[in-house]
């Protein structure tokens, strides 16, 4: 820990049963509370380990609703964020259960902390996936400007903590196990990032069918032009630029970074590289489910 780091006081990280919270965003008791929440078939929970695509299912997940309509979301004064907040963020839990329906929430919680509900397929659950090189690398980043989390000392070191679960967010390795493995008992939809930068129209379709929402090949369009990277770039509204100061220091970094597959490689030393592989290996063998770690895998 860096004592001369000024976010060292507000960024401690809180170890409970398993996961780390991080303290003044979460309370360990409250969160403890989500488990018995009362559930709607039209709750819909977007779940996520952190920087696998959570701003920008919040995007799409808004333009279905709204049809593709853009105007219509900024004309609600709110950005994605307070529209599709973190259901584990101090307060939320009490907004969640008189909050009108659809109730759709984020969350970067473990499978264990989320309502008992959702495993009698009540409501339903979105399971955004990333490779985890990625994930990593923009994790980093991430922790330079985000004010709630500790600047790392440096890649090699944050690589580390990464690879020991020592993060927000705990172990990258854990979360998508346990919520893959729970996944026939709740109404899921599990997708990646990958396939989203690889086919976004054919991703939304995914979404739209999995959420009973009716939409015209125009509207499905408008969704899609208005989530691409690009785009979702100049809307302040939905790329976070409009968190106040005091939780994100924008002049050291920003959300939409660069949006695809394969930065990893920009990155990873070759030794980094085989000791991920070497864990990846060990721990995912079980794993049913193929990653997609470049870019070029798609030409
Ligand atoms: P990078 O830092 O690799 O660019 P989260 O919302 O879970 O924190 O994830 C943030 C990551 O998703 C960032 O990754 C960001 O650029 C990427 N992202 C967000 N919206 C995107 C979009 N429309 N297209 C591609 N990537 C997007």
């Amino acid at each position: 820990m860096d004592l001369n780091d000024p976010k060292t006081q507000s960024s401690k990280l809180v170890p409970h049963k398993g996961f780390n919270l991080i303290s003044g965003t979460h309370d360990p008791d409250d969160v403890d509370q989500i488990y018995h929440l009362e559930i709607r078939d039209s709750d819909v929970f977007v779940v996520t380990y952190p920087k696998s695509g959570t701003i920008w299912m919040q995007q799409i997940l808004l333009l279905l609703e709204s049809k593709g309509d853009v105007t219509a979301i900024s004309e609600t004064g709110y950005s994605n964020g307070d529209l599709i907040p973190w259901i584990e963020v101090i307060g939320n839990r009490l907004e969640f259960i008189c909050a009108p329906s659809p109730r759709l929430r984020v969350t970067h919680l473990q499978y264990h902390f989320l309502p008992a509900a959702l495993s009698h397929k009540k409501g339903k659950v979105i399971y955004v996936a990333r490779n985890p090189k990625d994930v990593l690398v923009s994790f980093f980043y991430f922790h330079k400007y985000a004010n709630m989390l500790e600047t790392p000392k440096n890649f090699d070191e944050f690589f580390e903590k990464f690879l020991r679960g020592e993060v927000f967010g705990s172990s990258w390795f854990e979360h998508i196990k346990s919520w893959y493995s729970h996944k026939d008992e709740m109404n899921m939809l599990f997708i990646t990032f990958e396939e989203m930068i690889q086919d976004l129209l054919s991703a939304v379709k995914r979404i739209a069918l999995f959420l009973d929402k009716q939409l015209t090949d125009d509207q499905l369009a408008n969704v899609v032009k208005h989530s691409t990277f690009s785009n979702m770039k100049t809307i302040p509204r939905a790329n976070y630029e409009q968190v106040p100061g005091d939780l994100l220091s924008h002049h050291l970094g920003r959300f939409m970074r660069k949006g695809t597959i394969g930065d990893w490689k920009n990155h990873f030393t070759v030794a980094q590289n085989e000791r991920f592989d070497e864990v990846f290996h060990r721990t995912m063998k079980d794993f049913p489910f193929p990653f997609v770690w470049d870019i070029k895998d798609f030409q």
